[in-house]
């Protein structure tokens, strides 16, 4: 459908005879462009350049599209025809069966390992918990991904363009999930090698156990995330390797797709909140993109409000956002404020501390693009404390699938919001479950199993140990029965 992009805070419109075309042999890749956020930079790069930074002013690429030239379905609905289709590898992802949405390959460059196949599940455990009315809390199980997290959305994406720009070898830093995802394409593909940094001791050990086991080249760097993601951003320009992290635009791309199939499971109808953990602040300026672009395709009639939730000891978003009130300011953010926060941040030594070691991030990449997002979607920020996170998480899996610390904090942040009264008891509520629950086993057993006095441990479901001994076993048995 042929709507003209109304550009309200995204830059200058795409041109698209600046676009050189990737490929002769697609039509909807030759659509596609990067372009620098910065409005007043708005510099143009081919879709296939590989770059992580706009080479003018150093600002955060998004890919665009012409959407004039995009045969964009005229309904959401229409995605539905694919459903019946699950033996086209592109129609069972999750990911490309939404291609007219993320329009950039070729569909023959298409790396695809199945992701996507996640779902939506209204939650009254959790609900309850929250605040909700019943029916009206649910979870989307990214945790459901073949490498177990949401990163599979975007990585998909990210390998499909490494390989369109013919990449062999593929690099990034992270905190567990990143690394699992892209050893786990490498493995399953053999289209890349691939060097993941992870932070010496920073990552959960279901998170190191797949990189290692997926035959990644794994660097335990003695740094935090923060650190690791300059460093190998540093190694990825010198030896001209493919850098995966969320700084790429087009994984983000792929991250999209986790809000079309949050529409698709409620019949295509917007809910009114999204509440998703930040970190490096990926998933939410993807979500933001994606409403975005629906919107000013005439797919959606409105954008549902945004929550990000920063765990206390990692919260630079809801330090600069809700107490700094730095906003995306249609494009001109005070980027002075930004610099002066983290010109302190270093002063006072301040490093990143939460038990949700995924989000455990200071210098947020995508800092200014989840602004952005949060322009658009009329958003708010909230930080929560690592009680909170792991109450969260425990309520996740006692009424659900289970999910790692990390995604703890998005039930933890929609229950503050519901207390504050921002979410109203009959809003629609979608918790984002980033993560598998069996990624982080040390911290459920210790919640569960190690649970010390006062407020640890609120939903502990404490292992009982008992000796081998058949009649003592049948007593405690009785005792519950
Ligand atoms: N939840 C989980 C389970 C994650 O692994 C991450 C990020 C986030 C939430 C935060 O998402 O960065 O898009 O704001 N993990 C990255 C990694 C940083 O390296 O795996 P974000």
């Amino acid at each position: 459908m042929a709507v003209p992009p109304k550009q309200l805070c995204w830059g200058p419109a795409l041109n698209a005879r600046e676009v050189t075309p990737i490929s002769t042999k697609t039509d909807l890749s030759q659509f596609a462009c990067q372009v620098c956020i910065d409005p007043d930079c708005g510099q143009q790069y081919a879709v296939d350049e590989v770059r992580v930074a706009c080479a003018t002013c150093g600002g955060l690429l998004d890919v665009r599209y012409d959407w004039d030239r995009v045969p964009v379905p005229a309904s959401l609905r229409d995605f539905e025809a694919r459903w019946s289709n699950r033996r086209n590898p592109l129609d069972f992802s999750g990911v490309w069966r939404f291609r007219e949405l993320l329009p950039f390959a070729p569909p023959e460059a298409v790396v695809t390992i199945g992701e996507g196949q996640t779902i939506l599940q209204t939650c009254d455990t959790v609900g309850r918990y929250v605040g909700m009315r019943p029916g009206q809390l649910f979870l989307q199980y990214e945790g459901l991904n073949p490498s177990g997290s949401f990163k599979d959305n975007g990585m998909t994406a990210a390998a499909t363009h490494a390989r369109m720009v013919g990449a062999k070898v593929a690099a990034c830093a992270s905190t567990g999930n990143t690394s699992a995802s892209l050893a786990i394409f490498a493995s399953t593909t053999g289209l890349l090698r691939v060097v993941v940094f992870v932070g010496s001791g920073k990552i959960a050990f279901g998170k190191l156990a797949q990189a290692l086991d997926y035959g990644a080249l794994t660097l335990q760097i003695q740094a935090d995330f923060d650190d690791a993601l300059a460093r190998v951003r540093e190694v990825c320009e010198r030896l001209n390797i493919y850098l995966c992290n969320s700084v790429n635009p087009l994984r983000l791309e792929g991250q999209k797709t986790i809000m079309y199939r949050v529409l698709e499971s409620l019949a295509w109808e917007p809910p009114d909140w999204i509440v998703v953990p930040g970190g490096n602040l990926g998933n939410s300026s993807a979500f933001g993109k994606a409403f975005y672009e629906l919107e000013q395709l005439g797919l959606i009639d409105r954008i549902p409000r945004l929550a990000v939730i920063n765990a206390e000891g990692s919260n630079t978003l809801y330090r600069l956002y809700e107490q700094q009130k730095v906003h995306w300011n249609d494009g001109r953010t005070d980027s002075s404020a930004i610099d002066e926060f983290y010109t302190q941040m270093d002063a006072e030594g301040r490093r990143a501390a939460t038990l949700a070691t995924a989000i455990q991030i200071n210098r947020p990449v995508n800092l200014v693009k989840c602004l952005r997002a949060l322009q658009v979607c009329n958003g708010v920020v909230r930080e929560v404390s690592d009680q909170e996170i792991l109450d969260g998480k425990a309520q996740v899996g006692a009424g659900g699938f289970g999910c790692e610390p990390a995604s703890g904090a998005a039930v933890a942040g929609a229950k503050r919001l519901r207390e504050e009264g921002v979410i109203a008891p009959s809003d629609r509520v979608v918790c984002i479950v980033t993560g598998h629950g069996l990624k982080d086993p040390n911290a459920t057993v210790a919640y569960h199993a190690d649970a010390g006095a006062g407020d640890s441990g609120r939903f502990a479901n404490r292992p009982i140990v008992v000796e081998n001994d058949l009649e003592r076993i049948i007593a405690m048995l009785r005792k519950f029965a």
